[in-house]
């Protein structure tokens, strides 16, 4: 019997989002021969290349095509040529459109130190070595998506900006929920990140938090204040498992994380919607890097968080655990022999470039 293809949408967007997306596309044609999985591929454009293509960041019909995949696999957007276009029509609001339209509410940001790597990282090896934690973010709510917002012109003359940041009690639990599902598979510990002490929404967000948390009586649930959570990410990140925050606290707090790893070019990420009658997830998995104009089309990016991303594609949309490990382990099994991209480059490495990564990585998934 053959399983059902796996439709799969590509949005490489801008930048270096071309040449890391190539590299898993030949991951995935590489899975496609090995019969380890059978997918059918679309593609399409999304930010600054949509801007380019039709006018606008995120087309309606690119859209329903992502509706209609099983899973979105994205690279990123943005760059300086699109400085000058209208906000609403910047390469950032094609993402965020995406994110609001498909219902991906639940963003993964993992932050994994790779052996290899931990002399990588601008801190002490001691810190940051054996570091395993899980970010989740919080990514269709909050003072991204708040409504009033805008500049205005006052009677004096005067301008004010606004927005406004806004969580009502389901938006909360659903993450919360997503958090502890995960603290459970992991090491049954939440860390709820908020201000408290000063914004009302996250008042709600951490009595929320605790009622939720009565459901998973194995989870130890905590709570920091946003300010003390960035100091202790980089004081003794080793104390954290989950962190579950908002979404500005989790954009913020995710790049800091991310530095702990090595580079910003080791990040996956995954964003999930509800779970529907059928079974159906929304979902979209996408490096945490941006598009990086300045090395792009050089073949210097690195293309390991794309690759991750594809990994944890495998895991949370496909159900796929042994391919998203034996895909993982070549790219540790890489990083081993000491392959690495200009970002992550050590003493005595061998540096290649973004193909030469790729290369890497699929000789260690045939032999693996
Ligand atoms: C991210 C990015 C985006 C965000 C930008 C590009 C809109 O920084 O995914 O972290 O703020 O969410
Ligand atoms: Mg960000």
């Amino acid at each position: 019997m053959t399983a059902k293809k796996k439709k799969v949408m590509l949005l490489p967007g801008d930048g270096i989002g071309q040449e890391v997306m190539a590299q898993v596309v030949r991951i995935m044609e590489w899975m496609d021969q090995a019969g380890m999985a059978s997918f059918e591929l679309m593609a399409g454009k999304i930010g600054g290349s949509s801007i380019d293509a039709f006018g606008e960041p995120l087309t309606d019909e690119t859209l329903a095509d992502c509706l209609s995949c099983d899973a979105v696999l994205m690279g990123a957007v943005g760059g300086p040529k699109w400085d000058d276009v209208p906000f609403d029509k910047k390469p950032e609001r094609g993402l965020l459109r995406i994110r609001k339209d498909m219902g991906l509410f639940a963003n993964l940001r993992p932050a994994l130190v790779f052996e290899e790597l931990a002399e990588a990282s601008t801190l002490k090896r001691e810190v940051v070595a054996g570091l395993d934690i899980m970010i989740v973010r919080e990514l269709t709510g909050g003072i991204y998506f708040g409504q009033p917002r805008g500049i205005e012109t006052l009677p004096n003359g005067d301008r004010k900006g606004f927005n406004t940041l806004v969580y009502t009690t389901p938006e909360i639990q659903r993450i919360g929920r997503v958090a502890f599902d995960l603290a459970m598979k992991r090491n049954k510990r939440v860390t709820s990140v908020d201000k408290a002490n000063v914004l009302e929404s996250t008042i709600l967000w951490r009595e929320e938090m605790e009622k939720v948390a009565k459901d998973y009586p194995g989870v130890e649930l905590s709570h920091l204040y946003v300010d003390n959570a960035s100091m202790q990410l980089v004081r003794n990140p080793k104390q954290f498992d989950v962190m579950v925050t908002t979404n500005m606290f989790g954009d913020i707090l995710s790049d800091c994380a991310s530095m702990l790893t090595g580079s910003l070019g080791m990040l996956p990420s995954a964003s999930l919607g509800a779970t529907d009658a059928a079974g159906h997830r929304n979902a979209l998995y996408e490096p945490v890097h941006g598009s990086a104009p300045d090395i792009a089309g050089k073949n210097l990016a690195n293309p390991l968080a794309m690759i991750l991303s594809l990994a944890m594609m495998l895991r949370y949309s496909f159900d796929m655990d042994a391919a998203a490990d034996r895909l993982e382990n070549a790219v540790k099994a890489t990083l081993s022999d000491g392959v690495r991209t200009g970002d992550i480059m050590q003493e005595g490495a061998t540096k290649v470039g973004t193909s030469g990564m790729g290369d890497a990585v699929l000789r260690h998934l045939a032999a693996g």
